[in-house]
C-alpha cells in the first residue's frame, strides 16, 4: 500500500516543545485526524490540507478512519497531546490494526514522539523524577478502579516518585482526593506533592502540598499531579517557589 500514517505527539502546549519531526509531518500531511481541541493547535500546512476533528472520546473509530484515509492513498496524520505513545493515540491506533483489515499492516505507519505532560510538569518543579517513578492514569473510563486503586498501593509500596495523569473531571471529581488517601496509607504525612497545571506553557503553574493535608480540589485535566519517593525534597529559595528534586543516590551524599 503506498498510504502513510504518523500518530505524532505535539508536546504539553507550546509551539517551542513541539519537535521539528513534528512539524514537518504536519506540514506535509494531507489529512489531520485528531481531537479539535488538538488539531485547532496545529498551524495550516500544506494547500487543501483536509482536518478530519472528532469528539475526545471516539479513539478506535478515529484510528480506522485514518487507517482507512492512508489505505486510500493519502498522507495522514493522527495528533495527540504530549507524546502519542502515554495515554493516547498510538496504542489506539495498534488496536485497530490488530482488529481491522489485514491489509492495514502493510502500511507506511510510524510514531513520533513528543514531550509528555509529566516531563513538562516535572522541568516546573526542578528535578523531581531523578529517581524511580512510574505514571499512573486515574481515568477509570478504560480500566477499573480496583485495577487502580491496586497499581497507586503497589507504587506507593515499591517508593516510586508517582505521577498521576488525568487526575480529575466534571465526571470524576472524587478521584483524586480517594488517590491522596490510599497513598495516606503507604507513604510519610510530609511526602511532596505537586500540582503543575498548563505545564509547558506561558499559563504554567505550579502548587506544592505535603501528602498529609494535600487538598485534591482545583486539579483539573490540564493538571499532572507528582507525588514524590521518600527521598523528595525541597529546597527553598528566597523570592521563588523552593525547587523539588529526588536524588538520584539512595544515599545522601557527604
Ligand atoms: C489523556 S492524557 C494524554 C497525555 C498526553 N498524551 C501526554 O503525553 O502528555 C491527558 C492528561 O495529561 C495531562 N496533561 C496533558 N497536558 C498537560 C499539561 N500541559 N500540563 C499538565 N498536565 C497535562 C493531564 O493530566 C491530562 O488530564
Amino acid at each position: 500500500m503506498t498510504g502513510k500514517l504518523t500518530v505524532v505527539g505535539l508536546g504539553p502546549g507550546s509551539a517551542e516543545l513541539t519537535t521539528p519531526a513534528v512539524s514537518r509531518a504536519l506540514a506535509e500531511a494531507t489529512d489531520l485526524v485528531g481531537y479539535t481541541t488538538y488539531l485547532d493547535r496545529v498551524p495550516v500546512g500544506i494547500e487543501r490540507q483536509r482536518r478530519h476533528g472528532s469528539d475526545n472520546r471516539v479513539e478506535v473509530e478515529r484510528a480506522r478512519h485514518a487507517l482507512s484515509l492512508a489505505a486510500s492513498g493519502n498522507n495522514v496524520v493522527v495528533v495527540s497531546s504530549g507524546d502519542p505513545g502515554v495515554f493516547a493515540m498510538a496504542a489506539a491506533l495498534f488496536e485497530a490494526v490488530e482488529s481491522g483489515d489485514p491489509s492495514w499492516r502493510t502500511l507506511d505507519i510510524r510514531i513520533e514522539p513528543g514531550v509528555t505532560a509529566m516531563l513538562a510538569a516535572a522541568a516546573e518543579a526542578g528535578a523531581p523524577l531523578g529517581g524511580d517513578f512510574c505514571a499512573i492514569s486515574l481515568s477509570d473510563n478504560l480500566k477499573a478502579w480496583a485495577t487502580i486503586a491496586q497499581r497507586l498501593e503497589a507504587a506507593a509500596r515499591g517508593d516510586f516518585v508517582i505521577a498521576l495523569y488525568n487526575p480529575a473531571s466534571v465526571a470524576r471529581p472524587d478521584q483524586l482526593g480517594q488517590a491522596f488517601d490510599l497513598l495516606r496509607s503507604v507513604k510519610a504525612p510530609d511526602t511532596p506533592v505537586v500540582f503543575v497545571r498548563a505545564a509547558g506553557t506561558p499559563e504554567a503553574r505550579l502548587r506544592i502540598a505535603r501528602l498529609g493535608d494535600a487538598d485534591p480540589a482545583g486539579a483539573d485535566m490540564r493538571t499532572l499531579v507528582l507525588v514524590g519517593s521518600s527521598r523528595t525534597r525541597l529546597i527553598e529559595r528566597p523570592g521563588g517557589a523552593p525547587w523539588i528534586y529526588t536524588p538520584r543516590s539512595e544515599r545522601d551524599v557527604a
